[in-house]
């Protein structure tokens, strides 16, 4: 009755969490929540007000598909001079949220039986997108002796002549992890000579630790912006995930294509939104690097919290608001202790399979919370641990 192209999908892992979670909290259970990828500030005011401002002037209609001339040329210089590379407006399609801009490059690149290697455990929109395409997904695992980074050894046996597109995550939801440079350069060289495209998810760029500036992008390497998509937008950076605005960054006539496909199916993104889009890129960027200082802490509180448990064992990563601690002391399946967690602690997180078979053996925690909140949970952990 279905086509097969939607037979594979599934519900994301996150959403099924905080349903179970809400349905505690509804019977007067106590609940932390660890379980979604979503800023807890609030959209910063400048932002806010300028959308609201683009409301009450009537800035309510379609725009142009990929979006509108000064939000393009806002993205395309600001993408500039963060990457160090020189990006033209007709390069960037902006779309609602981030996630259309994995969709249809995707859609856009990817035939029924090419191969696209992804990460796993990873983004889940990945395999579901290339699914939906008709591609091959081929899992590279991400592995902690590596920091979570791709291995590149497995990497470099999967990739072949079937292979049409790579992506890659850094930082990296759900590890936090980043790839160094020179991983970079090796997946950029492989890239090149198997002649494949690269989709680079930067949408944690900004969130980097431990005085590092933003995250190096495949882009910037020599001879890679004629084959890389990038995939960036405002949820993470701006705590927009609501607003739903985002953008890619390809060359001009892949652009082309992606914006012949946005046309057909979402038409534009709000108008409105886009205003909200121009404030938060030109606007005062304080409060960005605060809302990084704040997750900093957070990162740092979690990870000591985490390995001062028995049986869990935690990395501290560079990036993103993410910890992927290592749970196979415990003896128990990921998903058994992520239950055990949520129904015996009150603490909402997700098992690390929710990204994919690699994640195995590891729980992710997404510290979007309180110190306060994070040290409550610690402590509750603690008492069935122990
Ligand atoms: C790695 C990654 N890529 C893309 C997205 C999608 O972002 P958006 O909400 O802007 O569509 C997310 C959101 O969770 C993410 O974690």
């Amino acid at each position: 009755m279905y086509a097969n192209r939607t037979d594979h999908l599934k519900v994301e892992g996150a959403y099924a969490v905080l349903a179970k979670a809400q349905s505690l909290e509804a019977d007067g259970r106590e609940i932390i929540h660890f379980e979604i990828g979503q800023p807890d500030f609030d959209t910063f005011d400048n932002i806010s007000l300028a959308g609201m401002r683009a409301i009450a002037n009537g800035k309510t209609n379609y725009t142009p598909p990929a979006g509108t001339p000064a939000f393009r040329l806002a993205i395309a210089m600001d993408a500039s001079a963060r990457r160090g590379v020189d990006i033209s407006l007709e390069q960037v399609v902006v779309s609602p949220g981030g996630k259309p801009n994995i969709f249809f490059p995707t859609m856009a690149l990817v035939n029924p039986g090419d191969e696209v290697i992804y990460p796993n455990p990873g983004f889940p929109t990945y395999e579901a997108m290339i699914g939906v395409a008709g591609g091959k997904a081929v899992p590279v695992p991400l592995v902690e002796e590596n920091n979570f980074s791709f291995d590149l050894d497995v990497f470099d046996k999967l990739i072949n002549e079937k292979t049409k597109m790579i992506i890659i995550n850094s930082p990296s939801n759900p590890t936090g992890g980043i790839i160094p440079k020179a991983d970079l350069e090796h997946i950029a060289a492989a890239a090149k000579k198997h002649d494949c495209w690269v989709l680079s998810d930067e949408i944690y760029a900004r969130i980097v630790y431990d005085g590092m500036d933003d995250a190096p992008s495949i882009y910037a390497l020599p001879d890679m912006a004629e084959r890389t998509i990038i995939m960036d937008g405002f949820s993470k950076t701006y705590a927009m995930t609501g607003w739903r605005l985002g953008y890619g960054i390809m060359p001009e006539e892949l652009a082309h294509r992606v914006g012949l496909l946005l046309t057909h199916s979402l038409g534009s993104t709000a108008e409105f939104t886009q205003y909200a889009g121009i404030e938060a890129i030109t606007g005062d960027q304080d409060q960005v690097d605060a809302v990084v200082a704040e997750y900093e802490k957070r990162r740092n509180v979690i990870v000591d919290g985490l390995n001062s448990l028995s049986g869990i064992t935690c990395q501290k990563p560079q990036g993103a608001f993410y910890v992927f601690p290592n749970i196979t002391e415990l003896g128990k399946s990921s998903d058994e202790v992520a239950n055990w967690m949520l129904e015996e602690a009150g603490v909402a997180l997700l098992p690390g399979t929710s990204f994919g078979a690699h994640g195995e053996g590891y729980l992710r925690l997404s510290y979007a919370n309180s110190v306060e909140n994070i040290e409550k949970a610690i402590e509750k952990m603690g008492k069935i641990l122990k």
